[in-house]
């Protein structure tokens, strides 16, 4: 063991034989948590200061540690460190290193940790920073859907319920609707940052430690609010990753919703919108189709996601607490959704910017369907002093008689109106103008004009 130092592991004196090949092979996992190592290295450069302050090691000792910390760091940015398996993770692989570089003093750096706490620091500043990342991709989504839903204000399409026509609405009052489920997504998300603001640094393998260590120090030094209050806890605790991982779940499934609308507005049923050519692709046989694949990739990669919660929960249920091996799938479970997520935004962000609505075919479309018969019925209401079950039922006869006659409401005359309901003059025919329909919505969150308006200047604000 002592003739070859750093070619075994650090357990080597205690553990004689070598790890198999094959559990080397699959139970390492340096390919993924090799993205930790900036948190690492910060971390250990704060564990050391504080060691320093303490008096727990020398400002000698702590300087050289300081010293091969760095030079590891440019090693790894210009791609010239030396990765090895054998040594499992990138806590153990930067350790090593730094016994090569500094010697035998590099064994100081793990006085009063243990790896325990230091991947949930790293793994905890990490996520903090993956979630602002999340968040302002998400404000230059928010920007774009702002800038489309300004310049269609007044353009009319038909809101569905059941997917059949309901009521007309604005088409920016619609894209606003995904402006407040990504609203929503970022306060979730912004919300996380609450529990990932407590430090575990310090509390070691699962008791904390008889070094008079200053915890304060180091939870401020690497930007967290407050050390963590209990040591077996925090090493078990994994909440902040489902957390993570549920809110990237919520976050894609908004974004599969909506690109599950745009592929039925997109089809050529409803033929609502044109895609950009940037976004579609071709068949290999049907030369004259243009298919919305980015779309299906983003409600596809949703499954992908929701299953990332699913499987760490099901790490979670069952496993006592403090630290296991089965916790190290953490990392490459939220390296991934985290990298879904952020492909998702990117994609759906392109597809909107290129997105064009077809007016004509929206107003037409708006104009099918009796969808301004509530209109009626609320103009009864108003007008004929009525209550709403009796102008529901009077509408309900002007329906029947246009369909039966083949007709739109806005082609009915007055006469054949006034055969029905007697009480109505001239001024009705207004009511089925889709535009005006729209443009009546003013209530507060309605898709009048004036309310989207508002909500795009008070969404330009923030
Ligand atoms: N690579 C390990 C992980 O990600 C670090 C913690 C190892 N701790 C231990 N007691 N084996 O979970």
């Amino acid at each position: 063991m002592v003739k070859n130092k750093n070619n075994t592991a650090i357990w080597g004196s205690r553990i004689k034989k070598d790890t198999s090949t094959l559990f080397q092979k699959v139970g390492n996992s340096i390919d993924i948590d090799k993205k930790l190592f900036q948190e690492d290295i910060l971390g250990s450069i704060a564990h050391v200061e504080m060691l320093f302050r303490q008096k727990i090691i020398s400002f000698k000792i702590k300087n050289k540690i300081i010293f091969g910390l760095n030079k590891i760091e440019k090693e790894i940015l210009k791609n010239k460190f030396d990765y090895n398996r054998k040594y499992e993770d990138i806590h153990m692989n930067i350790e090593k290193r730094l016994f090569q570089i500094i010697g035998e003093e590099a064994g100081y750096v793990h006085t009063a940790r243990s790896r325990n706490d230091q991947v949930i620091t790293d793994f905890k500043m990490w996520t903090t920073s993956a979630t602002k990342e999340i968040n302002r991709n998400l404000d230059n989504i928010i920007k774009t859907i702002l800038k489309i839903s300004e310049k269609n204000i007044e353009t009319i399409m038909p809101g569905f319920t059941h997917l059949k026509n309901a009521q007309a609405v604005s088409f920016a009052h619609y894209l606003m609707s995904y402006v407040e489920m990504f609203n929503r997504d970022k306060k979730r998300f912004t919300y996380n940052l609450e529990s990932l603001s407590e430090s575990p640094l310090g509390v070691a393998a699962l008791t904390g430690t008889s070094f008079n260590i200053d915890r304060n120090f180091t939870s401020k030094k690497l930007g967290f609010k407050r050390p963590t209050n209990n040591s077996i806890d925090t090493v078990a605790d994994r909440d902040f990753v489902l957390d993570f991982l549920y809110s990237a779940s919520v976050c894609s499934m908004h974004i599969s919703r909506i690109a599950e609308e745009l592929i039925i507005w997109n089809s050529d049923g409803f033929n609502l919108i044109t895609l950009s050519d940037k976004v579609v692709t071709g068949s290999s046989i049907m030369p004259q189709k243009k298919n919305p694949d980015l779309l299906e990739y983003l409600r596809g990669k949703t499954g992908i996601v929701y299953g990332n919660l699913f499987s760490m929960l099901t790490i979670l249920k069952g496993l006592p607490i403090s630290y296991f091996k089965d916790l190290q799938d953490d990392k490459e479970i939220l390296f991934k959704s985290n990298e879904i997520l952020n492909n998702s935004i990117a994609i759906l962000n392109e597809v909107l910017k290129n997105l064009k609505p077809n007016k004509q075919q929206m107003l037409d479309l708006a104009n099918s369907g009796y969808i301004t018969a509530t209109d009626l019925a609320d103009y009864l209401v108003k007008n004929h002093s009525m209550p709403f079950r009796k102008a529901y039922q009077t509408t309900t006869s002007i329906v029947n008689y246009a369909e039966k006659k083949k007709k739109k409401l806005n082609e009915l005359n007055i006469d054949e109106l006034k055969k029905i309901e007697p009480k109505l003059t001239i001024e009705v025919l207004k009511i089925f103008n889709v535009k005006n329909s729209v443009n009546s919505k003013k209530s507060y969150g309605g898709t009048s004009f004036d309310n989207i308006k508002k909500m795009i200047m008070k969404y330009k604000k923030v």
